[in-house]
C-alpha cells in the first residue's frame, strides 16, 4: 500500500471534515414531505386566520375605530387594497411602505382607531384575509397608479362564511 503524501493529506483532511459536517447538518434538517394530515392542519390554521381577518374587516374590534367605520365600508371584498402591489412607494409616507403600515394608516386615519401591533395575530389575520382574496393575482410592486384592479372572489365576501351581522355585513 502506498502512503499518501503528507501534502495531499493536509488538503484532503479539512475537505473531508467539511463534507462530513455538511452531511450531518443536512441529515438533521432534512424531513419527509408533509403528510396529507399535516397539510390539512396548516390549511385549517391559515383559513382560521383569514376568517379572523374577515371578522376584523367587518368591525369585530371596537378599538380599531372611533367612528363606526370598518375596512369593509370602504374596501368591500378587500377592494382597492392591492396587497400584491406592496411594498410600494406611498406618496403619503414619502417612502416605500409595507402593506401592514397601510392597514395601520387606515385604522388611525379614516377610522380614528388605535393602530395594531404590526406583528400581532390580528394584523396578520387582516393580511391573511386580504391576501387570501387576492390569490392568483400577479405580484406587481410599483406605483400607486396601478391600484385599481380589485379581486374577483368566488364566494360572497370571498370566504364561505356567514355574515357577522355588523354594519352592512348581513347574516
Ligand atoms: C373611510 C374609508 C376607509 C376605511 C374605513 C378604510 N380605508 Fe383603507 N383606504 C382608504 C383610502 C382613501 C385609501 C387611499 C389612501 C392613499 O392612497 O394614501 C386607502 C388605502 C388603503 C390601502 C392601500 C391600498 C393601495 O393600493 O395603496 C390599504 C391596504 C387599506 N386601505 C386597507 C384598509 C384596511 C385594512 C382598513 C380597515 C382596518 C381600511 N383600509 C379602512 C379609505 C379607507
Amino acid at each position: 500500500m502506498t502512503s499518501l503524501p503528507l501534502r495531499t493529506l493536509r488538503v484532503a483532511a479539512p475537505v473531508a471534515a467539511v463534507c462530513l459536517a455538511l452531511l450531518v447538518v443536512n441529515g438533521a434538517s432534512a424531513r419527509n414531505p408533509f403528510t396529507a394530515d399535516e397539510l390539512k392542519d396548516m390549511d385549517a390554521k391559515l383559513t382560521a386566520s383569514a376568517k379572523r381577518g374577515y371578522d376584523l374587516w367587518y368591525g369585530a374590534r371596537a378599538d380599531m375605530a372611533n367612528n363606526g367605520l370598518a375596512c369593509a365600508n370602504c374596501h368591500p371584498d378587500g377592494s382597492a387594497t392591492n396587497p400584491q402591489t406592496f411594498p410600494k412607494f406611498m406618496p403619503s409616507f414619502d417612502r416605500v411602505a409595507a402593506y401592514r403600515e397601510m392597514i395601520n394608516w387606515c385604522i388611525e386615519n379614516p377610522q380614528g382607531g388605535k393602530a395594531l401591533d404590526p406583528n400581532s395575530a390580528d394584523m396578520i389575520a387582516l393580511e391573511s384575509y386580504s391576501y387570501y382574496l387576492h390569490r392568483g393575482v400577479p405580484i406587481d410592486t410599483g406605483l400607486q397608479t396601478r391600484q385599481t384592479a380589485g379581486p374577483t372572489p368566488k364566494n360572497a365576501r370571498g370566504l364561505n362564511v356567514p355574515g357577522t351581522g355588523i354594519g352592512f355585513d348581513k347574516k
